[in-house]
């Protein structure tokens, strides 16, 4: 499939675009600074917290899982069964107490954080995938 542009230009901060990549749902998000400061106090409640396997291109290789840490790309496939999970901006300390903003998978209960990293405890066996992409622009990301 061909790769696909994004215009980031206008995104709010919190705010999550879908696109749709090979068929697959793709989300564009952007993360505020509270949340990027949150991600590393994530550490020991992370199942795959080296991302094992290969769920991410080999030039990422951050705590935030991104090219830039204020927007976070992910294939919004949950890793258990397929299911889409939901953004919940800031009712996930429902899900996680302490955490504002995560996703839910609706399916079983799985729980991701904010650079798509699963939490213990849910059937999700790995962090979500990262699709290959890079920015042609400070505004523009070619996904794929
Ligand atoms: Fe997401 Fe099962 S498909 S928890």
């Amino acid at each position: 499939g061909a790769p696909v542009a994004v215009d980031i230009s206008k995104i709010e901060p919190g705010q999550l675009i879908r696109v749709a990549w090979r068929g697959k749902p793709v989300w564009v998000v952007s993360r505020t600074q509270k949340v990027i400061d949150e991600l590393p106090t994530h550490d020991g409640q992370l199942r795959d917290p080296d991302s094992q396997e290969p769920q991410q291109p080999d030039y990422i290789t951050n705590l935030g899982r991104a090219l830039k840490p204020e927007i976070f790309i992910a294939v919004g496939i949950c890793t258990h069964l397929g299911c889409s999970p939901s953004y919940l901006p800031d009712s996930f300390s429902e899900q996680v107490q302490g955490i504002e903003s995560g996703f839910f998978c609706p399916c079983h209960g799985s729980k991701f954080d904010m650079a798509g990293r699963v939490f213990q405890g849910v059937p999700a066996p790995l962090n979500l995938v990262i699709p290959p992409h890079y920015y042609t622009s400070d505004t523009t990301i070619l996904i794929g």
